[in-house]
């Protein structure tokens, strides 16, 4: 087990290094990241590498036996770089090249870029190679973040053309997919294909689309050029990690690729960032880890984990004191196995003044190290507890695919897709069920439920499985939208599969925009809202679980459930409150046989190997069952 703090020591005189790493260890790491972004300093004039600084760096770390993970520092390049090369930095969709002075500014599909990366990474390794201390690679940074999924330069277009030229072989084919038949947008060669930058109203759907898995390729075939480098030069023992951001559903970029290809997910948990008034709330967090720990379906590592309050330009929320350190005991709690925070020193100089890091400025003993110090402390003496798998019963499904076409056409201003997987998440969540978060693809047959929110791009084939799941005992439930839509993000002509296999016919549907609520009842009488969408649904072969009230629409339900074999499968054509959430989640956790039982609010609870992790989220104390939390308090029982 991994456990540390992200260290630069570039960004400080030499003569502090001894003292920070005596106090690094001091606070019970045993393991500091160091590397990102240092490429100048490693290759300060073209092809003259000098990785002499960071040799001193690891010598005095290896004496308080403190290991390492180093970070490829490609993420940010020289500025000699782009003088020479101008032609590596990327373009924003106004066509404009961006400043040097940012990071991740680079064309992923820059020849000369990752000719240059190519070299650093090669001489980084081979000069690295017996360094024993290393016991982890991590490539680059965050890739994608902060908007660096696109680029609308010249080769990213030309590449775009020779992808959608692999991808369809005739562009006939393309035509006729794309239906660009519609306004006369029929393409004689592919180089007529422009690139998806401002035009009036929109981009054919089915082109946004393949843009989205064109820049996906992008990023993750730049990430397999450093791979694969790795592959070839390191040790098999040292681990190869990625640092993964949050909000990855609005980035045109699959980390499931990505994934696959690392040794271990990493991710960077910042549950507050920037100029955001309050952090996410507890079961959003649960959420975006339960979708890191699916990227593999095994435990992962979190390498940046906040430490006070972050921000560039504009500040936020401060955690409350005992919050930092109980966001990375729910990061453990849900499948985190090692876990460095970021950052042992806030930086005086450049872009990151205003992210704090575990010290400030002042250099002083504070009460963000006490919270560091205890967390070591606790995760030490719980060590077995966090190596142990973690298998859901429940799955909430994604798809990027989906997810682009989404971001295509949201059809109602009050769209967004993560809080449509959050709606099906959160119900389950707050009965203390552990849910897996997984792409479309993974085995269904390892979950007792199975839930598709807002899966409007679904092939036949996966409705199929999903039919065959149902027989055989599993419960699918659908959101709003469901099976709309085939790979290629059109309208499917005729039957929708979907609601064919949940005997329903969606007969008309509303957008309902911002601020915009729809009553519906239940069998049992009960009031609940819609809001986000609405679907007037006629139950053909279905069970109602609730209608409209109003005049027009009320004798169209808005969900149903329908029992097939051994299993059930539920549609719910709107988006439901929570409370209508709940009962659904209720109902079906019952049907499975899965005792549930709600805690006080913001009260989580995580069972790992017979020990249960209490975390209170509330900034006030709570009682329950003879078990007292102070605010923000972690207890195992
Ligand atoms: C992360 C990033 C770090 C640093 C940090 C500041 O997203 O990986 O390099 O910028 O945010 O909070």
């Amino acid at each position: 087990m991994y456990l540390g703090v992200d260290y630069y020591p570039e960004h400080w005189p030499s003569d502090m290094m001894d003292e920070d790493m005596d106090r690094i260890k001091a606070m019970g790491a045993n393991t500091v990241r160091i590397g990102e972004f240092a490429w100048h300093l490693m290759e300060p004039v073209e092809g003259q590498y000098d990785f002499s600084y960071f040799d001193r760096v690891i010598e005095k770390l290896k004496e308080r036996e403190l290991k390492v993970i180093f970070g490829t520092p490609t993420a940010t390049f020289p500025a000699w770089l782009s003088k020479k090369y101008p032609e590596i930095v990327a373009k924003n969709i106004d066509g404009k090249v961006y400043a040097f002075g940012g990071r991740r500014i680079y064309c992923y599909n820059s020849e000369v870029y990752r000719d240059k990366v190519e070299a650093i990474v090669t001489a980084l390794s081979e000069h690295y190679k017996d360094e024993k201390s290393i016991v982890s690679w991590q490539i680059d940074n965050e890739l994608g973040h902060e908007g660096s999924d696109q680029c609308y330069c010249e080769t990213c277009h030309k590449g775009f053309q020779n992808f959608l030229k692999e991808k369809y072989e005739t562009v006939d084919v393309m035509n006729r997919t794309y239906g660009t038949i519609f306004w006369g947008q029929s393409y004689n060669d592919f180089d007529e294909v422009p690139l998806p930058t401002e035009t009036i109203t929109t981009h054919n759907p089915s082109l946004l689309v393949d843009w989205a898995h064109f820049r996906s390729k992008s990023i993750n075939d730049f990430a397999k050029l450093q791979i694969d480098i790795l592959r070839r030069q390191i040790r098999p023992e040292q681990k190869i990690i990625h640092n993964l951001f949050g909000g990855f559903f609005n980035r045109a970029y699959d980390q499931n690729v990505l994934a696959d290809r690392l040794d271990v997910v990493a991710y960077d948990n910042y549950p507050v960032w920037g100029g955001l008034e309050k952090p996410l709330s507890p079961e959003h967090i649960a959420m975006t880890l339960d979708y890191i720990r699916g990227l593999k379906n095994k435990n992962f590592w979190v390498v940046e984990e906040l430490m006070g309050a972050q921000g560039h330009t504009v500040i936020g929320y401060l955690p409350r004191p005992g919050q930092a350190s109980l966001w990375a005991h729910q990061a453990m709690a849900r499948g985190c196995e090692s876990l460095l925070f970021f950052r042992y020193r806030g930086m005086t100089h450049g872009a990151e003044q205003f992210c704090q890091g575990i010290l400030d400025s002042d250099n002083q003993d504070n009460d963000k190290l006490d919270e560091v110090k205890s967390f070591f402390a606790q995760i030490k003496s719980n060590e077995g507890v966090y190596k142990s798998e973690i298998k859901g019963e429940i799955a909430v499904l994604y798809d990027y695919i989906n997810r682009w076409a989404w971001a295509a056409q949201p059809q109602s201003e009050a769209f967004d897709i993560e809080k449509e997987i959050l709606r099906f998440y959160r119900p389950f969540y707050s009965y203390q069920q552990m849910v897996d978060v997984r792409k479309l693809e993974c085995d269904l047959e390892a979950y007792k439920v199975v839930c598709l929110p807002a899966m409007m791009v679904l092939s036949d084939e996966r409705v199929n499985q999903l039919e065959n799941y149902i027989q055989n005992g599993g419960i699918v439930i659908f959101g709003y939208r469901s099976g709309l839509k085939d790979l290629s993000n059109n309208i499917r002509f005729g039957c929708n599969p979907v609601q064919k296999l949940c005997g329903i016919k969606v007969k008309n549907y509303e957008s309902l925009g911002n601020d915009v609520t729809v009553q519906v009842v239940t069998q049992v009488g009960d009031g609940h809202s819609f809001n986000v969408w609405r679907e007037m649904i006629e139950p053909v072969e279905a069970e109602s679980l609730c209608h409209y009230t109003d005049a027009f629409y009320k004798q169209y339900s808005g969900a149903t459930r329908r029992t097939i074999g051994k299993g059930a499968v539920y549609y719910i054509g709107g988006g439901a409150d929570d409370a209508f959430m709940k009962t659904v989640a209720s109902d079906v956790l019952s049907e499975c046989g899965i005792q549930h039982t709600q805690l006080p609010e913001g009260i989580e609870c995580v069972v790992r190997e017979g020990v249960r992790i209490l975390l209170n989220h509330n900034a006030f104390k709570v009682s329950f069952d003879e078990i007292e939390l102070k605010p923000f308090e972690v207890k195992w029982i």
